[in-house]
Parts: C-alpha cells; sequence; structure tokens
C-alpha cells in the first residue's frame, strides 16, 4: 500500500458510521473518506447523498469517486446483496455477501445452523402455523423469548414473561403480520438467564480477530426498564469476559461459524457480531449481526491504537488476517450515553436546534452524530437517537463522568437520555 492512497465510502448514517468515518481519516493509508447518506456530523464536502436502499446509485458513486474500498454500516443493503454487487464491479467491500448476511437476515437459518454446527445457543422450536406455535407455548410455559424470522430494525424480538404474552407476541407476528413477511416465521426460544454481552471481530474467511468485549443497554430506561431501543448506551471493555472468556468466545463461537460457511463454498468476509449470554453453563448465541453494532462501535474504536485499515483490508482476502498481529487496545476504558429525542422509540420529535455541541468537543469525550443534519448554518435533530456521547478515562467512574459532564451539557428541545450507563461498574 502507498501512503494516503485510499478513498474510503462508509454507507450508513448512525453515529456507528461516524466513528467508523473518523477512525479511518486516521490511518496513513487514508486520502478520503466519503459518507453517504451521513448525518450532520460528517464535513459536508465528505457527505453524499446517495440512500442505502439505492444500490445502482451507491454503485454509480463508487465509479465517479474512485471509491478504493466501501464499509457498510446498516444490515439492510447487506441482507439484500450490496456487497456482491460492489464486488462483482470490482469495488472491494467489508462486508459479507448475501449468503453469509443470512445469519442476521433469517433467524431460522441461524438456529439451524448453531445446531448443526455444535455452537451453544437456546433451545428453539419453529412452528409451521399459528396453533403450531401455540401448542408449542403451552406445552413449553414462559418465560420465552419469540422472535420474527426476518430482519425487523431491532423491533422483531420479544420477550415474554407469561404464556399469554408469548402467545400474543406469535398472533401479532404470524397472524397480523406487524412485522409484515419478516415475521409470518417465527423462532420460538426458551429464554437464557444470565448477562448479555456484545462481541464483534474481523474476518478474512477462515480465521476472526477480535474486539474487547462490549454492553450494550438496549431498554428505554433507567434500570433495563420500558420499551427495547437501537441502544441507549454501552461501555467497554466489558470486565465479566476477559481474555480466557473472549478466546472461549472465538473458538467455540467465530471459529466453527466461520469453517462452516467456508465448507459450504460461502466463506464469510467482514465484520461479524455475537450477542451472548454469558449463562451458568458457559457462554451462548443469542444472535449474530454482521455488521459492526450500535452504539458498541462507539466504545470500540476509539479505544483502538493499532491503525485499523490494514486489518479491514486483510479481511479482503482468505486467510488475510494470519500475517497481522493482535489488535493493540489503550489500556482507557469507554462509556457511551446515546442522546435521545423526545418520544423515541415511538414516534418522536425532529427540527429542534442542537446547542453546545461544539462548545464540548474536549478530549477524552468524542461527539458521534447520529440523528442530525445541517440546516443552513444551524444543528438541528434529525432522529430519534441524535447522538453518542462518548468519555475515556483510566476507569469507568472517570469514563462516565466525563461523558456525562457532556451529554447534560448538549441541550435540544426534549433531550433525554439514560443516567445509568456504567453506574455500577
Ligand atoms: N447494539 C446491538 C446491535 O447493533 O444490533
Amino acid at each position: 500500500m502507498n501512503g494516503k492512497a485510499l478513498t474510503w465510502l462508509v454507507v450508513g448514517s448512525g453515529a456507528r458510521e461516524h466513528v467508523i468515518s473518523d477512525t479511518l481519516k486516521k490511518s496513513p493509508y487514508t486520502a478520503r473518506v466519503l459518507c453517504t447518506p451521513g448525518n450532520g456530523g460528517i464535513a459536508e464536502n465528505d457527505r453524499r447523498n446517495v440512500k442505502e436502499s439505492d444500490f445502482l446509485g451507491i454503485l454509480a458513486l463508487c465509479k465517479k469517486e474512485e471509491v478504493s474500498a466501501v464499509i457498510i454500516g446498516p444490515e439492510v443493503p447487506l441482507i439484500g446483496g450490496l456487497s456482491e454487487l460492489l464486488g462483482a464491479n470490482g469495488i472491494p467491500c467489508v462486508g459479507p455477501d448475501a449468503t453469509g448476511a443470512r445469519l442476521e437476515g433469517s433467524k431460522i437459518f441461524t438456529k439451524k445452523f448453531c445446531t448443526e454446527n455444535n455452537i451453544p445457543t437456546a433451545e428453539y422450536r419453529v412452528p409451521h402455523s399459528f396453533e403450531c406455535a401455540r401448542q408449542i407455548i403451552l406445552a413449553w410455559g414462559a418465560p420465552l423469548v419469540i422472535k420474527a424470522d426476518g430482519p425487523c430494525a431491532g423491533k422483531g424480538v420479544r420477550v415474554a414473561d407469561t404464556k399469554k404474552d408469548a402467545i400474543g407476541a406469535a398472533y401479532e407476528m404470524m397472524v397480523e403480520k406487524i412485522h409484515d413477511e419478516a415475521g409470518s416465521r417465527i423462532v420460538i426460544e426458551q429464554k437464557l438467564e444470565g448477562f448479555d454481552v456484545s462481541v464483534m471481530g474481523l474476518c478474512d474467511g477462515e480465521n476472526a480477530m477480535i474486539f474487547q468485549a462490549a454492553h450494550d443497554y438496549k431498554r428505554a430506561y433507567v434500570g433495563d426498564k420500558g420499551p427495547n431501543t437501537g441502544g441507549m448506551g454501552a461501555y467497554s471493555p466489558e470486565p465479566r469476559v476477559n481474555a480466557a472468556m473472549l478466546e472461549r468466545i472465538r473458538t467455540e463461537f467465530f471459529i466453527p461459524t466461520l469453517r462452516a460457511l467456508a465448507d459450504r463454498g460461502t466463506p464469510y468476509h467482514g465484520v461479524l457480531f455475537a450477542g451472548l449470554m454469558l449463562t451458568i453453563d458457559g457462554p451462548k448465541l443469542l444472535e449474530w449481526n454482521i455488521r459492526w453494532g450500535d452504539p458498541e462501535t462507539q466504545v470500540i474504536l476509539p479505544r483502538l491504537k493499532s491503525d485499523l485499515v490494514p486489518y479491514l483490508l486483510a479481511t479482503l482476502t482468505f486467510g488475510g488476517l494470519s500475517t497481522l498481529p493482535p489488535f493493540e487496545i489503550a489500556s482507557d476504558v469507554a462509556v457511551c450515553f446515546v442522546l435521545a429525542s423526545k418520544g423515541y422509540p415511538g414516534k418522536y420529535e425532529i427540527g429542534n436546534c442542537i446547542r453546545g455541541e461544539e462548545d464540548a468537543i474536549t478530549a477524552p469525550v468524542h461527539i458521534f452524530h447520529a440523528g442530525t443534519l445541517e440546516n443552513e448554518s444551524e444543528l438541528i435533530t434529525a432522529g430519534g437517537r441524535v447522538m453518542s456521547v462518548v468519555g475515556m478515562g483510566a476507569t469507568f467512574p472517570i469514563a462516565r463522568r466525563r461523558a456525562l459532564q457532556i451529554a447534560e451539557w448538549i441541550d435540544f428541545k426534549g433531550k433525554w437520555f439514560r443516567s445509568d450507563i456504567a453506574l455500577t461498574i
């Protein structure tokens, strides 16, 4: 590689895409980082106006801007085959093809895949009709987890504490079709007890190099109450996952998955994300995601001391990571508060003026935008999750205090956030 040779295109518009863009910019190999459609935190010159769903528009953009490689943030374009389309047109893409993307695109596929490859996960059934689902629920009893088979923007998983709730969830998905076809088939799972962690890794088809674990706060309100969200905060590393546990996760989850996909002739290249439950019987897989986690990426990448670019490029070649040293990670920890709009995760307000963000940017705090928009010279809210505020520090209380100070300082009408992120670590 020559210095300053690469033009990257990051696809997506969240805080995850903002932190990925910032990380790529730090590399001596990077000349330019474009982001489409981006958000108000991405410099105007670097933003492009092509939507994630416009595959041919993205391909044309890559050609016009002579893009060297693409990173796709959200799952929907990956599941739809954007990585393959770009690859077939000579544009390398850090992300799996549509076959690998089935690990997130179909819960039924993943559960069967786990069974076939001895990957520890909760016991499950796939009912062929609503009546069959009802019979399984009555026979198994609660608590249960009901999962829509297809992608539902994070809304397709229901934890049911009673049989009535479980039958209700199955009815809404299979009969009322609240998630359209994505929920017409479901998985019924035993609910696992334990502590959930997120582990992401870069994969080269054969091997995985994994990052330290993170914990994500999915529920809306303090004390893990309220509806599920896209994630209201995160921290990393997760002290419950030591080096031995990380290695166990790599060898018991990532490696058999990669091996099985390679054996089928569909090697997995890109980022793979394991949502795991640490149970008294060891770690068990809750879900595979085929992309960077949000908000986990906001607490992982700022701690990375290695240049990310050689690792990303190595994922493109089968076995490519084997020549690279393990990631160098800063000893500082990271804590992320997500600032949200009033009403989120339901219907929320947009168009409110954001103040205090520019004078708040002081190391060691990072601000990664999500639902923001530049409107003439003003920054306004444009989404449910507005920005991620990430504090760094030698200890969790220090990192937390730094992030909290800025989360409180930034102001927009209707702003709210979960105040208990990393409070007990
Ligand atoms: N934070 C979970 C996810 O990105 O799916």
